[in-house]
């Protein structure tokens, strides 16, 4: 009887933190029309230079951002800490995960090395920051076209569900601490840009991506009851034949070198877990969303502008089925994209879409707007005015 115990206090929770939030359900005419786009980007930029030795790449983020960083490990310490007071967990995290970081692939074991000695951040710690992201993201990605066939790719990042809810101010703890660690990074091979992305510093996987002119990519947790984090935990009791999935997306904006090639990767390589990856390419007619169980593909989801398919948007949920009724952020994203009309789309218009609650909730952490055409990236940090949806 524990899944059904589970379920109700997982309700109950919900219940609880919605109306601690003080939540109002949306009214109907609830898209944004215009004027939330109002500043620039406020997310610094840094170069990671991949020349350098994987131990020496991320230095200059580290040392802007280490009192960030301990921050944040220290309000996971402290949740951990009243979660499981035995202190079993930090036993864990400091006995066990510094020797994960063996089981890691080159180039990400050295990296990681490397962010800990800059940051004074023990290994096993930064080896849990690590893994926390690909086990703990929700979120919005969405490609459009234009009428003159330009892509867009867009996407919010919600991090922190269940990370401690702060009654008083309303938030989530983990999701606050996040924000300050939220950079753009430009990486550099022979001085040139390879791709840039949107990170949190000391994480060396990628969840959110552009290869200049190429194609751009995205990623979003894919939570399933079967196969789900089986695969990580059978890499940490020693069977690793899979990918970590934040590994590949990094893989793939650094190596690939045309959506097509980046497709095929993402859609073949064997991964620890269940993941939805949000392809655009540079051509008109070029965005995926492709479903991934550990072993392969299910049925993608390509833009088919003919038929009135001119955007693809993927939120944590399959496209064929329907999302969780206490978390559909996919109907009134979608709800506000057949609003604003093909006609319509930009930057700008994309930026309203994604300030729309609750595709804007208490998690939302950044939205990053990139446009291939241009080459461009560009990210804000976001915060949600009250009232507004916990996620
Ligand atoms: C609550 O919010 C205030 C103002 O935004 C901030 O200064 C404070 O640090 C927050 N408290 C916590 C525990 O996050
Ligand atoms: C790298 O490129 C930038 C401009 O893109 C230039 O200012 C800089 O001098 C170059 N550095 C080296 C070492 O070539
Ligand atoms: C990309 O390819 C280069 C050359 O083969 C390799 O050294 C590097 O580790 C690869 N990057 C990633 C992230 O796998
Ligand atoms: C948006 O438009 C598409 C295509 O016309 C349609 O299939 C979908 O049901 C619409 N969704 C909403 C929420 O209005």
């Amino acid at each position: 009887m524990i899944p059904k115990l589970n379920l109700c206090c997982f309700i109950l929770s919900f219940v609880f933190i919605c109306l601690s939030a003080q939540y109002v359900p949306p009214n109907k005419n609830m898209c944004i029309i215009s004027g939330s786009f109002r500043f620039k980007g406020d997310v610094s930029w840094y170069t990671v230079n991949l020349d350098l030795p994987p131990s020496k790449r991320w230095t200059d983020v580290i040392t802007d951002k280490k009192n960030d960083m301990v921050s944040m490990i220290q309000a996971i310490r402290d949740l951990a800490d009243a979660f499981v007071p035995s202190g079993k967990l930090i036993d864990l995290v400091d006995k066990d995960l510094p020797l994960m970081v063996d089981t890691l692939p080159y180039p990400f074991n050295e990296e990681i090395r490397g962010i800990a000695s800059a940051s004074g951040v023990s290994l096993g710690e930064v080896v849990l920051f690590n893994i926390f992201y690909e086990v703990f993201t929700v979120c919005t990605s969405l490609v459009a076209e234009d009428v003159n066939g330009n892509l867009i790719h867009a996407r919010n990042l919600d991090f922190g569900l269940f990370m401690g809810w702060d009654l008083k101010n309303r938030s989530w703890i983990i999701t606050e601490k996040l924000k300050p660690l939220v950079v753009n990074i430009d990486f550099r091979r022979n001085n040139q840009t390879v791709f840039k992305s949107t990170n949190f510093a000391g994480y060396v996987g990628m969840l959110t991506g552009i290869h200049p002119r190429s194609f751009t990519l995205t990623m979003n947790e894919r939570f399933t009851l079967d196969g789900g984090y089986i695969g990580i935990l059978e890499w940490i009791l020693g069977k690793r034949d899979g990918m970590w999935m934040s590994f590949l997306t990094r893989s793939v904006l650094e190596n690939a070198t045309s959506y097509e090639s980046a497709k095929a990767l993402l859609s073949d390589t064997k991964l620890l877990a269940p993941a939805y990856f949000i392809l655009g390419g540079n051509q008109p007619g070029q965005a995926c969303i492709i479903t991934r169980s550990r072993t392969h593909s299910i049925n993608p989801l390509e833009l088919d502008v003919k038929n009135g398919r001119w955007y693809v948007l993927e939120t944590n949920y399959d496209h064929w089925k329907e999302p969780l009724f206490l978390d559909d952020r996919r109907t009134p994203a979608m709800k506000c994209m057949n609003q604003t009309t093909q006609a319509d789309i930009s930057i700008k218009t994309v930026y309203d879409v994604l300030s729309t609650k609750p595709v804007l909730n208490k998690l939302t952490t950044y939205t990053t707007l990139m446009e291939v055409s241009k080459g461009t990236l560009e990210s804000y940090i976001r915060d949600c005015p009250n009232p507004c949806m916990p996620w």
